[in-house]
């Protein structure tokens, strides 16, 4: 039996070059290997409270961009998080298990919790903080069981693979640790301790264009693969660099590293090549860098774009590949539920 990879991304606008080259291109190649279900965390969303009128076209624009960037639904299962109730339920299961102090220790808790309450200091005490506000700026549930229903979203599907980024590796050792507990605490061994998948190789850390670290959507430093050819190229004329070389061999500074780094995941390598001898040489023209960079980005994201704008238009296509997804995906999750019931003694009279 093919091992089972699960991951998933949150519904909260468009994939950029990032989730491309750090998540989507590599589910592409993983699809023929393993049993891979990737899915849509539009539940996850609700945490950041997204407008009820954009929700659903954020999800339709990822599963158009999942289906864009060459997941095939008839290899890979493609669903909605939403359409699988088994998991609503069972998060609530698992909550039973899950200690609120651990939960607050989690660092993608506490940097939220600290922006929404307007904290800047990592010093202030934030416990305080949450349980004393009474004003609006409240922090709500079920961002403190983020980790939960991430849990439940890879135990469920006794996922063996989670390929994430560094930012969610906190979250996946919490699953490993809520999967454990759970065994051992039933005295059964129901749920495999999922791992990150391990690509081999330096993990892919795509840079921003603003010259400081990696490119987020938060950041607002994103080429999106929506962007259109005009946007796209002025985005990329507008990145920041420095002065450039002033002698011979000079270091480079971390925004024109950044460039490089892009070239080196979009150009042929002589190219890059090309350019970090005249970087070398000091006969550099940080333009042509550009201009160079922004054609080849546009050949990995045109065809992308193109066939994006057609699925999105095509509903019949759309709905047939939730539909189906949703049926494989709450095939298992329906099956795992019925077992924790079980396991937790949950019976009915009829
Ligand atoms: N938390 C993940 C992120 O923000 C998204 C996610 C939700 C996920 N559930 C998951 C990823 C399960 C992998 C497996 O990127």
């Amino acid at each position: 039996m093919k091992e089972v990879v699960l991951s998933g991304i949150r519904a909260t606008g468009n994939l950029h070059l990032g989730n491309y080259f750090g998540a989507l291109n590599k589910f592409v190649r993983m699809q023929n290997d393993y049993d891979c279900l990737f899915f849509i965390a539009d539940l996850h969303a609700l945490t950041t409270h997204p407008d009820p009128k954009t929700l659903h076209s954020n999800v339709k624009n990822i599963l158009a961009e999942y289906l864009a960037a060459g997941i095939d639904p008839d290899n890979a299962t493609i669903f909605v998080q939403s359409d699988v109730p088994e998991i609503s339920e069972m998060y609530l299961l698992l909550n039973m298990h899950v200690g609120i102090g651990e939960l607050m220790r989690t660092a993608s808790f506490k940097d939220k919790a600290r922006k929404q309450l307007g904290i800047k200091s990592e010093n202030e005490d934030i416990e305080k903080e949450i349980i004393g506000n009474e004003s609006n700026k409240r922090v709500n549930a079920g961002l403190l069981t983020y980790p939960t229903l991430m849990a439940v979203d890879i135990l469920i599907q006794k996922a063996n693979k989670v390929p994430v980024g560094k930012d969610q590796e906190q979250h996946l050792e919490l699953t490993r640790r809520f999967a454990r507990r759970f065994n051992s605490f039933y005295g059964v061994d129901l749920f495999p301790e999922p791992a990150n998948f391990d690509f081999g190789g330096a993990p892919v850390k795509v840079p921003g264009l603003d010259g400081s670290g990696k490119m987020g959507k938060s950041e607002g430093n994103c080429i999106y693969l929506i962007d259109e050819e005009k946007v796209l190229r002025k985005k990329v004329m507008r990145a920041v660099t420095d002065e450039g070389p002033k002698e011979p061999n000079s270091p480079v500074s971390q925004p024109v590293e950044n460039l490089f780094t892009l070239m080196a995941l979009t150009s042929a390598p002589e190219v890059v090549q090309q350019y970090r001898d005249a970087y070398a040489d000091c006969s550099i023209r940080y333009g042509d860098l550009k201009k160079q960079l922004a054609e080849d980005i546009l050949k990995i994201t045109l065809p992308i774009r193109e066939r994006i704008i057609e699925i999105q238009n095509d509903d019949a296509l759309l709905s047939r590949v939730v539909r189906q997804g949703a049926e494989k995906a709450r095939e298992r999750a329906s099956q795992t539920l019925r077992e924790v019931r079980e396991i937790m003694g949950i019976k009915k009279f009829y």
